[in-house]
Order: C-alpha cells, then structure tokens, then sequence
C-alpha cells in the first residue's frame, strides 16, 4: 500500500519524530510505500484563504498549494498522521493542511478519492486513563475518527493513543516499539 505520513512537530527529533520514524521502518519493511510529508520541514502554510475555497469544489479551481496537496494526498491509498496532543486537539499546523487539502470536491462532497484506510498515532502527555476521565478520549475519537476519517469516506480508521510522554526515557521506548509494530501490521 502507498502511505502518506504526516508528522506534524516542530522539532523532526522530538518523540512524535521518532515515532513517525518508527512507524515507517515497521511499514516498510512489511513491504508498504511510504511518502513522507514532515509539515514544519516542507513549511507548509496552513492558513485557509479566499482561493482555498472556489463554490465550485473543482480541483483546478483552487490554489496552486491545494492542488499539489491534494494531488500528494490522492496519490497514496493511506494516510497516517503523527503528532502530538496539544490542547486536547492536534496542532494548528496539521489542522491547518485537512482545512486546505481536505476540501469540498476533493476528499468530501462530490468525489471520488483514492485513500481507502487512515490512523493517527496521538501523544498526549496525560495516560489514556487521565483522557478516559474527563472524557476527552471519547470527544476527540469523535471529532478525529468520525468528524475526519468517516466524514471522508474513510472507514477503515484507528487512533492510538501513546500516552505519558513525560514518564521518561524507559515508558516512550514503548511508544516507538508500538509505533514500529502498528507499521508492521498496518
Ligand atoms: C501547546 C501545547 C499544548 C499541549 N496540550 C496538551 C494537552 O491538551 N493534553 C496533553 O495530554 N498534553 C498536552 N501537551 C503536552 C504534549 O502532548 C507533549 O509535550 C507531547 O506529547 C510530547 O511529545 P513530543 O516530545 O513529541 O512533543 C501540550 C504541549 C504543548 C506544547
């Protein structure tokens, strides 16, 4: 399968880098394609402006920016996005490029795309459990997996939470081997 995967981290050597890292090794060595888009990297400009939105949702009527994006998106049958948890909700930045390159006429509305399965591997420095009592865990399963993912079109989804990343050196490890396994697997 061809994957695009999204790390969305200011710093490429952050924990949430080693864990895009990780998933890819995993993926391709299950024989999988990876095309890697790191958004800070590649400086990509989330911000949403008037040629990113045309009434009539035809992909050669948005901006230059949109088209490649989208173009770059299509191009795989996945996409897994890496980043980590910030105010209960993922980064502007990778906000930033689903407002953009999901666009009405291209991933939503009428069309037809090609991305067949989606993830997203999610770093919270609270545990799942801490997620589980405030029901932030169900609020952003809804917004991510249903309000993104199925809204989309895309039903094969998963999102995991890799939790505690302020419990140090020894509990992230496991974060990377799970990301290396979710490759494997995926
Ligand atoms: C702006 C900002 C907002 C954050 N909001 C949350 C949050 O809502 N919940 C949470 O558990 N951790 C939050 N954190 C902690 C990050 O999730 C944590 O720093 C990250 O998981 C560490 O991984 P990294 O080394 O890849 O950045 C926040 C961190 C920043 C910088």
């Amino acid at each position: 399968m061809k994957i695009l995967l999204v790390l969305c981290h200011p710093r490429r050597d952050s924990l949430s880098g080693n864990v895009a890292d990780a998933f890819a090794k995993g993926a391709l060595e299950a024989g999988h394609k990876i095309d890697f888009l790191d958004l800070y990297g590649e400086k990509f400009n989330p911000v949403l402006k008037v040629p990113d939105e045309p009434n009539d949702g035809k992909l050669e009527n948005y901006s230059k920016e949109v088209q490649e994006g989208f173009i770059r998106l299509n191009n795989n049958e996945a996409v897994v996005m890496v980043f980590p948890l910030w105010w209960w909700s993922m980064p502007a930045m990778l906000k930033g490029w689903i407002d953009r390159v999901w666009n009405y006429g291209l991933t939503y509305g009428p069309c037809q795309h090609n991305i067949k399965k989606g993830a997203m591997l999610i770093l919270p420095a609270h545990t799942e459990e801490d997620l589980k009592k405030r029901n932030y865990l169900e609020a952003i399963r809804t917004s991510f997996d249903v309000g993104i993912f199925n809204y989309n079109e895309i039903n094969d989804s998963e999102l995991t939470f890799l939790g505690g990343t302020d419990q140090g050196r020894e509990h992230c490890k496991k974060h990377i081997k799970t990301a290396y396994d979710k490759g494997l697997e995926f």
